[in-house]
Parts: structure tokens; sequence; C-alpha cells
């Protein structure tokens, strides 16, 4: 069976099978990672181009499988995996391949919220998939696609909870998030993960070498989104999933799009002016987006997770958000301010240093190393300015210190 579409050149190519098929493998490339679960069994077949329009031709060995979900078994009883808000997480399999999956369930509430957080992340993930092949190498979880939930054999007190679709994702890792390993695990734990070379950390020292690739990671993976015209709104450690040995290399992806939005010139999928379902500690003071500068909300998010991951003192996120709090309403977002003063104030107090030593805060001594290197002031200022019009992209960013040599840009 084979499939010819037809489109404007250097459009997206449309047409009711054609597009749906496509979604499984990107522009009708199926790629290597998509082989193993893509439904629809597409290869590509060949394009031509005459005059201003493009033909495609896709080959489908065998039938197309519409009937994908059949082969997905979801653990409803005891494989809830995360609970939130607006729904729950559970754990599955895929029957044929044995590939461990995830499927998300929106709250059937009244007020629709939960469902069309859900749809905004389907069509989100939709678009990302259509781009796999040029997103490369893929720093988000790898979506599957929707499906009914009551074809997935959920229990009837589950069918009235939940509203009638479901997403479905190969399962990155164990689950694990950032916030689990930054909360809950020794510094070291995260570099062993992520490929850093950080040591356990005690007194002064700085987790440089993890702060370099989750945050050059994590402004990689921005990059990539802005250039499908994405916006992720709520980049934050419990949205981050930690992937050791990942087969890209990209050791982080994020997750959870529900709050995202499609930045188009005209019409902007996911966005309400007025609307912001972002957690507060990590949003951008501007709180929603900057119609001028949008790219801009996300990177300041991932300068406060640098700022976590950088300095050991902040892994209780309490304690980032007293320093949120300081720096918003004392240092009105002026980081090197903030670690110079914290720093010397330290230094005034007799035995600072020997005090860390017995377990007394280091983050002051921490402040004060942070203080002296100013590669890392430079590009953390730059990432956390209280304006988005005078705070770095994601790409100005990247060139502000050196991000060079990361374990997926290594692999790629
Ligand atoms: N693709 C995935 N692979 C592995 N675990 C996942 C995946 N997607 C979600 N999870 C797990 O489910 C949890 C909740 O997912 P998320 O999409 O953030 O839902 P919520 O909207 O409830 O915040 C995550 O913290 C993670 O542990
Ligand atoms: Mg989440």
């Amino acid at each position: 069976m084979f499939v010819v579409t037809t489109g404007l050149k250097g459009q997206s190519r449309r047409s009711g099978l054609g597009r749906r098929a496509g979604r499984g493998g990107g522009r009708w490339a199926r790629t290597r990672e998509c082989a193993a679960l893509c439904p629809f069994r597409c290869v590509w077949g060949g394009e031509g181009v005459c005059g201003r329009r493009s033909t495609s031709v896709m080959l489908i060995p065998g039938a197309l499988d519409v009937n994908w979900w059949r082969h997905v078994q979801v653990e409803w009883r005891s494989g809830e995996l995360a609970r939130g808000n607006f729904g729950a997480v559970y754990v599955g399999e895929h029957r044929l391949s044995g590939e461990p999956l995830v499927v998300k369930a929106a709250k059937a509430a009244a007020d629709g919220l939960a469902q069309s957080l859900l749809e905004v992340e389907r069509h989100v993930n939709w678009k990302l998939q259509d781009r796999s092949e040029e997103l490369q190498p893929r720093r988000w979880a790898m979506f599957l696609g929707s499906a009914r939930v009551s074809s997935l054999g959920a229990p009837p007190e589950l069918l009235d909870a939940y509203a009638p679709t479901v997403l479905v994702w190969r399962k990155e890792g164990s689950g694990e998030t950032l916030e689990d390993y930054l909360s809950s695990r020794p510094c070291s734990a995260l570099s062993a993960a992520i490929g850093a070379s950080d040591a356990a950390a005690h007194g002064a020292s700085l987790c440089r070498s993890s702060f370099r690739i989750v945050v050059g990671e994590l402004l990689h993976a921005l990059t990539q989104l802005q250039a499908a015209g994405i916006m992720h709104r709520d980049v934050k450690p419990r949205n981050v999933l930690v992937v050791p040995h990942a087969e890209d290399g990209a050791p982080l992806k994020l997750i959870d799009f529900g709050s995202a939005c499609e930045w188009g010139p005209f019409f902007k999928r996911g966005y309400r002016a007025d609307h912001a379902t972002c957690d507060p500690t990590y949003a951008a003071p501007e709180m929603f987006l900057s119609p001028f500068h949008p790219d801009r909300f996300d990177v300041f998010s991932v300068g406060l997770i640098g700022l976590r991951v950088l300095l050991p003192a902040l892994r209780s996120e309490m304690r980032l958000r007293e320093c949120v709090t300081q720096l918003r309403f004392k240092y009105q977002w002026d980081v090197t301010r903030w670690a110079c003063d914290v720093a010397a104030r330290a230094d005034q107090q007799p035995n600072a240093r020997s005090a860390s030593a017995l377990g007394v805060d280091p983050l002051p001594l921490q402040l004060s190393s942070l203080a002296q290197d100013a590669a890392l002031l430079r590009v953390l200022s730059a990432m956390l300015r209280e304006r988005p019009r005078y705070r770095a992209s994601a790409a100005q960013a990247l060139q502000l210190y050196d991000f060079s040599n990361l374990p997926s840009t290594e692999t790629a």
C-alpha cells in the first residue's frame, strides 16, 4: 500500500491519511527510535518537486495499524506513577514489543480545565513528533498517541473519573525527575546520572559540572522547542525526567506540556493572556508571556533550575523559595549583588568558614565561591534578568558559558 500526498513546496503536506500516518515518524521518514513502536509502520518512499508543488510518496508495508492502542496494557490498579491536580499518570506496557509506557488521564471535572490542558498537551506533542526528524536529539519524552480510556480496559470507577481520551508516551528511564534527584539524593547521584564530574558536595564547593550539563541541555531543549514555535511555560525540576544512559545521549527529557502554547504569528494555541498555570517558584517575574519576547519566560525558569543545581545549599525547594523571595524583593533579580552581599556579610562573621564545616548554613560560603566566578555570574545574571527585554534568549545564553561537549551533543 502507498499514499501520495501533495502540498506547496516548503510547507507541510496535508491529506487525511497521509498526515496522520506521517505523525508516527516525522516528515514521512521513519526514525530509528520510532521503528519499534510506530503504529503506522511507514517508510519513506521519495519526494518530487514540480513547480511550486511537491509530491511525497510514502510506502506502508502491510496494512496501516490503526488499532495500535489494542497492544497497550495499562496497570490501572497497581501502576499509578503520579497524581496531580489535573489527573494521574499510570505505567503500562506495549504487549508486542514489551516496551514500558506511561499513560496520562485527565480528571473529568465539570470546569473542563484538566481536559483542555490535556488537549493542548496532545497538540504540542503531535507537533513535536511531527518534527522529530529535524529536532534531534529528542530532549522530551517520546509521544506515541492518544487513545480512548474505555478501550484500554480501565475499571468502571475510573471510566467515570477520567476524560474519555488519554495520552500515551514511552516510559523514559525509571520516571525519576530532576526534583527527585535534587530533593532526596546526594549531589553525586545526579552527577553520575547525567555524566557530570561533581563529587560529594561540602562547604563552599559548587556543582559546576552538573550545572553545565543541566543548564546546557535545557537551553538546547528550549532552542529546539522554540524552533517549532513552542513555549513550555512550566519548566521546573518536576517536569524534567532524568534518563541515565539514554540511547540518544540526552540525559534530560522535558515532560508536561499542558501549560505550553504554540506561539504562531496569528493563532496562539493554548495561550490565554490572563491565564497562568505555571509553578510560581520557577515562573519568570512577568508571570505571563511577554508579547515581544515570549521565548524569555522559559529561559528564566532554566536559570533558576541552574542556581538550584549549582548551589548544593539550595537542594531543598523551601530554601530556594526563600532565596527567590529575597532576590525578587530585595535585589530585583540582581544575582551578582545578591551573591556579593551575602558573601560579604558572611566574611564579617568570625569563624564563618569553620562554622560552615560544623554544619551551619553553607549558603553564604557557596555564594562567596559564586561571587568569585565571573563566567557563572555572567550567564546566571543574563538568564535571570527581571525584564524579559533584557534577559538572554536561549541561544544567547548558550554563548555565555562553556556549554561545549554536552552528553547529547557528543553523541549526535
Ligand atoms: N514519559 C514518561 N516517562 C517516565 N515517567 C513519566 C513520563 N511522563 C510522566 N512521567 C511520570 O509522571 C509524573 C507526572 O507527569 P506529568 O506529565 O508532569 O503530570 P502532571 O500533569 O501530573 O504534573 C512525572 O513526575 C514522572 O514521574
Ligand atoms: Mg508535571
